[in-house]
C-alpha cells in the first residue's frame, strides 16, 4: 500500500499540490488527469522523491519514503522506477546498455564504475527487450531509435529495477497514436502479469478511461475525483478541467488521445487509411 497523506508542496508563492490524501493499493493501475499546472507531475515526482514535500507524508508498506537517507533512498529509487515523456535515455549509448543501466541500484559502486554486468544481466535485459518487441534494435545507439521505440526501452531498463510500482508522467505524450498504444499495453501488460503497481499521469480523457481501473482527476493542486472510469460523469469532468469545459463537448485537446479504442469507434474509423496505408 502506497499512502499519501495530508501532502502539500510549494514553490515560492505557488501551491502546486494541496493537501493530498490518496491510498493506493498494490496492483492498481491508476491514472491521474487534470489540466496542465494541476500538480500532476508534482505529485508524481515526490512519491519517488526528485521532488520533496512541504508538508505531509508518503509511505509505503512500513517506510516513510519522504524520510528516507542514503542506501535506503537508493533502493527506493530501484523499487519506484519512473518514466518520463521524453524518455531520459542516454542517446549516444547502445539500447543495451540503457537497458542495463536499470541495474544500477541493484549493485555495487565498483561494478558500476568498471561497467561490468554479469551474463545474468545481459540475459535478463535481452528478455526485458524481447518483451517489448525491440530485442533487434539492442546494439543500437539509442538516439537512433523513434520515439515509440524509445519509450519501450525506458520500459525495459525500468524492469530491469525489478520495482515494486512504475511510475510515468504522460508515457505517450510525444508519441504517435500507434506508438502511444503499444507503450500503454504494455504497461498495462506488466501491471496484469506482474501486478506491479503502475501510476500514470495521462493528458487525455479517453486513455485513462481505457486502460486505468482508478482515475484520479486533479485540479489546483487538488485532488478532485477518484474512482473509476464509469463514475467519472460530465460533471466530474467539469470539476477537473473547469467550469467552461461542457461534459461531451470538452475540448478536443483534452478527450482525444489518438489511442483507438472500442469505446471510440468513430476514431478508429478514422485510423484506418493510416493503418491500410
Ligand atoms: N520547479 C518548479 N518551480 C516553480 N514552480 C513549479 C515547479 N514545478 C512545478 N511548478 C508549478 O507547480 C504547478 C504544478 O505543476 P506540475 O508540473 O505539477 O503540473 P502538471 O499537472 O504536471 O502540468 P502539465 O500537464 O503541464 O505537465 C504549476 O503552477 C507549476 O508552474
Ligand atoms: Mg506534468
Amino acid at each position: 500500500m502506497l499512502e499519501i497523506r495530508g501532502v502539500t508542496r510549494r514553490f515560492g508563492k505557488t501551491v502546486a499540490v494541496k493537501n493530498v490524501d490518496v491510498k493506493i493499493a498494490e496492483g492498481e493501475m491508476v491514472g491521474v488527469i487534470g489540466r496542465s499546472g494541476a500538480g500532476k507531475s508534482t505529485l508524481l515526482r515526490m512519491i519517488n522523491r526528485l521532488i520533496e514535500t512541504s508538508e505531509g507524508a508518503i509511505t509505503f508498506r512500513d517506510l516513510e519514503v519522504s524520510k528516507l537517507r542514503g542506501t535506503a533512498l537508493r533502493r527506493w529509487n530501484r523499487d519506484c522506477a519512473m518514466i518520463f515523456q521524453q524518455f531520459n535515455l542516454v542517446p549516444r549509448l547502445d539500447v543495451l546498455t540503457n537497458v542495463l543501466l536499470g541495474r544500477l541500484n541493484h549493485r555495487p559502486t565498483a561494478m558500476n564504475l568498471l561497467n561490468i554486468y554479469s551474463r545474468e544481466e545481459r540475459i535478463q535485459a535481452i528478455a526485458a527487450l524481447e518483451r517489448l518487441d525491440i530485442a533487434h534494435t539492442a546494439l543500437q545507439q539509442a538516439g537512433t531509435l523513434s520515439g515509440g521505440q524509445q519509450q519501450r526501452v525506458a520500459i525495459a531498463r525500468a524492469l530491469m529495477q525489478e520495482p515494486q510500482m512504475i511510475l510515468a508522467d504522460e508515457p505517450i505524450a510525444s508519441l504517435d497514436p500507434l506508438n502511444a498504444k503499444v507503450v500503454m499495453d504494455s504497461l498495462a501488460d506488466i501491471n496484469a502479469r506482474d501486478g506491479i503497481t503502475v501510476i500514470t499521469n495521462l493528458h487525455t480523457l479517453d486513455t485513462a478511461r481505457h486502460y486505468c481501473s482508478r482515475i484520479i482527476g486533479m485540479a489546483h493542486g487538488e485532488v478532485v475525483f477518484d474512482g473509476t472510469a464509469s463514475e467519472l460523469t460530465a460533471a466530474a469532468v467539469r470539476e477537473i478541467y473547469g467550469a467552461d469545459t461542457a461534459g461531451e463537448g470538452v475540448s478536443e485537446e483534452i478527450t482525444s488521445t489518438s489511442i483507438e479504442t472500442p469505446a471510440r469507434p468513430r476514431r478508429e474509423r478514422a485510423l484506418e487509411p493510416a493503418l491500410a496505408g
